[in-house]
């Protein structure tokens, strides 16, 4: 009897071990691991997952868009099936953060995106310059930092000349685009009348000096005569014209300046003897009458026997210099 008692006894272990194993293996391949890791989402109410014993055969766990992410499409919801969690239906994409805002004489530049983890970045118009941070960066709650200031540029008081004065002074600080004008009390204006507040800060150039001009000599001219500028007092910026008499020809530039430094320029032309067949030539191609009447420079003016084709006529107006070509004209008149 104790040898059939044990044996009974032991039939009851070997079945209750039975059955325990089976249940435990049955539970073990009704068994999901941890949930996986999305790059995009992560699980709602992680904390509340106690751990491996949850996740039984039919167990659901629910995501959501991570931080920056927002939900697109699909379930949130895996399930534990089969020892394995279906796979996340949840697409989140990257949150948009819209517009960057508006900056006064300037903008944003947003090619990089507007979306989560892009980066704005503040452009200011020509002439003004940014106060404050010029980057937002689009982040879960929105763009962070402000809309930085774009400030109109400015520029130093504009520097004083001797023997002249600023026709416009300004009244405060000078911005950007401001045009200080500037004149002579004495002498000769030379170099930039008008100075601009640049975009730098600074002006578009040095500013004019006024400097003594006592005028230009007049000038004789052997074998031909004056076109335009017959002085006799010659200032600053007045030209003179020349034209060779018949049978000479002028060598160097017609025109010629009183310049800054009371000389003209360029260097004086000469009227020099043409050779026969040069003077043939010209008589030619001009139609040229063959009897010039010599020295009355101004006849040969009135009915010149070589017409100045090339004739620049010189108008001084207001100290500011105009050039007409007028050979087309001439030759209408004739
Ligand atoms: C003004 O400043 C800019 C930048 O510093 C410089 O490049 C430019 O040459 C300056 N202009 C004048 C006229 O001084």
């Amino acid at each position: 009897m104790p040898g059939r008692n044990t044996n009974s006894a032991d039939n009851v272990f070997m079945i209750s071990l039975c059955v325990g194993l089976a249940l435990l293996i049955v539970r073990v391949s009704g068994q999901c691991g941890y949930p996986p890791d999305y790059e995009t989402a992560i699980l709602k109410d992680e904390h509340q997952i106690q751990g491996p014993s949850d996740f039984l055969e039919g167990f659901k766990v629910t995501y959501t868009c991570r931080s920056g992410y927002v939900p697109v499409t699909g379930s949130p919801t895996i399930t534990c099936t089969s020892s394995e969690w279906s796979h996340l239906t949840l697409v989140c994409d990257r949150r948009s953060c819209g517009s960057p805002g508006e900056i006064l004489n300037g903008h944003f530049n947003t090619d990089e995106g507007v979306l989560f983890g892009d980066k704005a970045y503040a452009v200011c118009d020509e002439g003004y310059q940014l106060v404050g941070s010029g980057v937002r960066s689009c982040r879960a709650a929105g763009w962070d930092g402000a809309i930085p200031l774009c400030e109109i540029v400015k520029c130093p008081n504009p520097p004083e000349i001797v023997n002249g004065e600023i026709t416009n002074a300004p009244q405060g600080t000078v911005m950007f685009g401001t045009v200080i004008i500037y004149k002579c009390n004495e002498g000769i204006l030379v170099g930039n009348k008008e100075l601009v507040c640049t975009k730098d800060g600074n002006y578009s150039s040095a500013p004019p000096a006024c400097k003594d001009h006592k005028g230009c000599p007049s000038v004789p001219v052997e074998n031909g005569f004056k076109t335009a500028g017959f002085g006799p007092d010659y200032n600053y910026g007045d030209f003179i014209t020349f034209a060779c008499n018949p049978g000479y020809i002028l060598h160097g530039t017609d025109t010629v300046t009183c310049g800054i430094n009371e000389i003209w320029e360029p260097e004086l032309p000469t009227c020099q003897k043409a050779s026969t067949t040069t003077t043939t030539t010209t008589t030619t191609t001009t139609g040229v009458p063959s009897t010039p009447s010599p020295g009355n420079v101004f006849n040969h003016y009135e009915h010149p026997s070589v017409p100045p084709l090339n004739l620049l006529i010189p108008l001084i107006i207001a100290g500011c210099r105009f050039t007409l070509q007028i050979g087309i004209v001439h030759a209408a008149m004739d």
